[in-house]
């Protein structure tokens, strides 16, 4: 590979490098999965030292705009991880950039679905994500929605609509909940852009940089991220098969005063876990006592395959106590963006203004289809016809487990949502495991996401049974059984 190199400029050596190689990346030139020149051999073309060029290559890396496989080489990523906050050779930011990259920027690595794509397999099977399958969305029948919704009423649809969100869909949810056993109104439910944004709202509402927020130790990955990014203190409390272990919160209640305690009590992301009901009624009884919030994250609670619900922990609450959230991401479509959360008091009002100043409204136009969709009936049989599909997905997940993972690799049968918690054998790790299983052409989401304590769970890897179909399932499945004996 030819770089010109300007051997006189005050930029040194390895950044012009990087500089070129990123901008050839980003402009397409280099596409996603073409392989970087061996180290040794761009230093010897070039006449500059290997580590050089390995300083050249690490900073690419850094970004997420190359990874470097083992025993393989390094190879081109996608290049839109590129923070563009991160400074080039030959780029000059005006001052308040410069400030902001002195305060660190955020790396992005490559997710497990880009490492997959760069090992250019010719058969990828994906493993690793957190939504449904896309061939199940009812697309069709959402169109069809959407078109009479706007031939019938669109001065209404298309209006910013109710701060708090479309009341008839307040109502309806209401209803829904009030048939969980959840005795709320539409008055007291605020619909939200996903139960991402009601996770934010929340800690944004109660919380302050460096407070301290009560968290399963594992959750969900991109609440530890946003708790992260609102520089709160997190404190994990460990789980089992039953959910949170609500016998060890009360000491650190003690300790740590947290000003908020979040939990995944159904089909827990990612252990796929569900919280007893001695423990649910534990935790609601300790958050009383020491006058600290609940929020509860029902994220896939109605995606119940086999046994019995539990009540809800707002189902629990005598009132104030719980902040409840869901959505129709999991259930139904991501791309709606709409989740909700139940809560009363002064707090829903804090949050109904927030809300406000954030983003004025959630798409009227999206919560008057959906508020459609549900009414005539659709939602309940998509639920149905969803359950029935992804139950088959679960059952072939834990056979193919069965069948083609050593011994040593343990795994709970989850009652329902859409994962399964993997606890590798003794010695592998999951970092070292990832590359492996995806040069083989299987992706999965390693351990460490999902803990708050940064060097914990390498010996984790969580398996998503929904996004494939079954005889894709069995053929990944064996792909990471090799990938797991390989290593071993
Ligand atoms: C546990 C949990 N909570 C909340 C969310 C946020 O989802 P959304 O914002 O799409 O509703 C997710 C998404 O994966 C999740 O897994």
């Amino acid at each position: 590979m030819r770089i010109p190199l300007d051997r006189h400029s005050g930029t040194p050596l390895y950044r012009q490098i990087e500089g070129y190689l990123r901008r050839s990346i980003v402009s397409g030139s280099l596409a996603p999965g073409t392989r970087l020149s061996a180290t040794r051999r761009l230093a010897q073309d070039l006449g500059v030292s290997r580590m050089t060029v390995e300083n050249a290559y690490a900073e690419l890396e850094a970004d997420g705009l190359v990874a470097a496989r083992v025993g393989s080489g390094t190879y081109v990523l996608s290049p839109y991880p590129v923070p563009r906050a991160t400074r080039t050779a030959d780029v000059a930011w005006p001052l308040w950039q410069e400030d902001l990259s002195a305060m660190g920027t955020e790396r992005s690595h490559p997710t497990p679905e880009e490492l997959l794509r760069v090992a250019g397999h010719p058969h990828p099977i994906d493993l690793s994500s957190g939504v449904g399958d896309p061939r199940l969305f009812p697309a069709d029948e959402f169109r069809k929605v959407l078109q009479n919704l706007l031939r019938r009423d669109p001065i209404g649809a298309l209006a910013y609509g109710d701060r708090r969100g479309y009341e008839p869909l307040r109502s309806t949810i209401a209803h829904v909940l009030a048939s969980q056993g959840i005795q709320t109104s539409a008055e007291d439910i605020l619909i939200t852009a996903g139960s991402q944004q009601a996770l934010a709202l929340t800690a944004q509402v109660l919380l302050n940089r460096g407070d301290v927020i009560l968290v399963e130790s594992p959750t969900y990955g991109s609440g530890l991220d946003l708790f992260r990014a609102l520089g709160l203190t997190i404190v994990g409390v460990p789980t089992d098969e039953h959910g949170m272990q609500v016998e060890q919160l009360e000491p650190l209640l003690q300790k740590h005063h947290p000003k908020l305690v979040y939990t995944i009590p159904n089909f827990h992301n990612p252990t796929g876990s569900c919280m007893s009901g001695h423990r649910r009624r534990q935790l609601v009884g300790l958050a009383d006592r020491y006058n600290v919030p609940v929020l509860e994250d029902d994220f896939v609670g109605d995606l119940r395959y086999e046994g019995h619900a539990q009540p809800a922990l707002k189902a629990l609450d005598p009132g104030g106590r719980v902040i409840y959230t869901s959505t129709f991401s999991k259930m139904l479509m991501p791309g709606l963006r709409v989740g909700f959360v139940v809560a009363e008091g002064p707090f829903h009002e804090r949050l109904v203004e927030h809300k406000r100043v954030s983003d004025l409204a959630t798409s009227n136009l999206i919560q008057r289809a959906l508020q459609a969709y549900v009414t005539v009936g659709r939602y309940q049989a998509h639920l149905r016809r969803t359950r029935r599909v992804y139950r088959r997905r679960r059952d072939a997940m834990l056979q193919a487990i069965d069948r083609f993972l050593p011994s040593g690799t343990h795994v709970t049968s989850p009652q329902g949502g859409l994962f399964i918690w993997l606890h590798l054998p003794e010695g592998i790790s999951s970092a070292e495991l990832l590359p492996l299983a995806c040069d083989r052409g299987v992706a999965f989401a390693p351990g460490p996401a999902f803990f708050p304590a940064p060097d914990a769970g390498q010996s984790f890897a969580r398996l998503s049974f929904v996004a494939q179909p079954p005889e894709d399932i069995g053929i990944g499945i064996a792909r990471l059984g090799w990938a797991i004996e390989k290593l071993a």
